[in-house]
């Protein structure tokens, strides 16, 4: 019988194994802090970097650990399980880091995938602006050509773990006459001159990942930290959601399962009418359905990721648009339904911040909004269905 081709082989299963005794151990006991407190959980941070979870994807080559798509969102599922601010940190390094590895020079790559796989530097993505969310394409930040240089200017809005991130890969327009086509994508680091960073924003879930504006005031960059050729920022800008959707799909699973995890536990101890509430059919079927939906847009996740995992390695891979935001859809909207039922379970004891449940909910929300709102993501789906 032929094995599936997303089937987790036995080193995954072992990788889950090591990262969830890790999440278990150092990441859910500092989870509430971080939420309650809004503060990045830098100590997690250094774990994470300890044990080389920190940004598995990165190749071997360039120091990291060489994690195909399908062992990148294991990690990420397993941190999120434990705490949804944590899993950022592997999540975003591979979103920052992805358009170097598809477009970036050999030189580029070298420079600064490097550091990120030693855990000297978090790497963040800056695309959204106030007035270009959905519509990323109507972004006003300019880079001008000055010799051998760019100098930038604009405003980026909602740019996760900004300030805390040493590195940005930021698209900015090169060519305000040709659209989508005179977009640049440019490496920017912290420490340049005139990069400054906006208050953090005030949210309702993943409060220990900092949510700042990446302000850029005449930021003169050498031109050799272009990503690719001029005008091809915006491909790569989507072709790296391309793959990095499944990581945020991954974050939902990783939410859903602690709080179905949680629920579980609870409902079997606590009594009512004299007997533990897991004894009740009503509540055996919303935790059927609960386990369902999380297994099914599981399931879709990693058959995404092994689609991510082959157009990473050069095969072409004419539906992985479809999969990364369908992953990304169906996984967010069953961690939304899934995190609100756990609520439920716990009525008014998961109402409350005594229980984690409530921040399971709060995070998961985010997941159905960034990276492309899933009413985005359905428009993606319907575009490549229909053309
Ligand atoms: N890969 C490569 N190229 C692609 C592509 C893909 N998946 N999809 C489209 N393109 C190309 C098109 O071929 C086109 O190029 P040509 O003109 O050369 O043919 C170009 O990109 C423009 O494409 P469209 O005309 O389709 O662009 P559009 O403006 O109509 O729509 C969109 C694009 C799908 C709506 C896109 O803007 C989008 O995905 N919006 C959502 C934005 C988003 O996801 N933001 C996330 C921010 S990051 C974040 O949230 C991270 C975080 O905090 C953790």
């Amino acid at each position: 019988m032929s094995v599936p081709l997303y089937s987790p082989s036995e080193e995954h299963e072992m990788l889950r194994e090591a990262v969830r005794a890790l999440a278990d151990e150092k990441v859910a006991p500092r989870a509430a802090f971080a939420d309650e407190n809004e503060e990045f959980p830098a100590d997690v941070y250094k774990d994470l970097v300890a044990a080389d979870f920190h940004a598995v994807h990165i190749p071997e080559e360039y120091g990291g650990a060489g994690a195909d798509a399908l062992a990148t969102v294991i990690v990420i599922e397993e941190i999120a399980r434990a705490c949804a601010s944590s899993s950022l940190i592997p999540a975003v390094n591979k979103l920052g880091t992805v358009p170097l590895l598809l477009s970036g020079s050999e030189e580029l790559k070298a420079q600064y995938l490097t550091p990120v796989a030693r855990g000297d530097g978090m790497f963040s993505y800056a695309l959204s602006e106030a007035e270009a969310g959905s519509d990323a394409a109507a972004m006003k930040t300019r880079a001008v050509a000055d010799g051998d240089d760019y100098i930038l200017n604009g405003t980026k809005s909602w740019i996760t773990n900004a300030g805390i991130s040493e590195y940005y890969t930021v698209m900015a327009v090169t060519d305000p006459s040709a659209g989508p086509r005179g977009i640049s994508a440019f490496v920017v680091e912290k420490s340049d001159e005139g990069v400054s960073f906006g208050p953090k924003e005030k949210k309702l879930g993943i409060k220990g990942s900092p949510t700042r504006q990446v302000i850029l005031e005449n930021v003169r960059i050498p031109a050799s930290r272009m990503i690719g050729a001029p005008g091809t920022g915006f491909k790569t800008a989507l072709a790296t959601l391309d793959h990095t959707r499944i990581t945020i799909a991954a974050q939902a699973l990783g939410i859903a399962q602690g709080a179905l995890d949680y629920a579980i536990g609870y409902v079997k101890q606590r009594k009512q009418f004299g007997r533990p509430i897991a004894d009740f059919q009503g509540l055996q079927f919303m935790i059927a359905d609960m386990a369902m939906k999380l297994e099914a847009a599981r399931q879709l996740t990693y058959a995404a990721a092994t689609k991510s995992e082959l157009a990473m390695h050069g095969t072409p891979v004419k539906d992985l648009t479809f999969f990364s935001s369908a992953a990304k859809c169906a996984a967010s909207d069953a961690a939304m339904d899934i995190t609100t039922d756990a609520v439920q379970l716990l009525g008014g004891y998961g109402y409350t911040r005594d229980y984690p449940v409530e921040r399971m909910m709060r995070d998961a929300k985010i997941t159905q909004i960034y990276e492309g709102t899933n009413q985005i993501q359905r428009m993606v789906m319907a575009r490549q269905l229909l053309k």
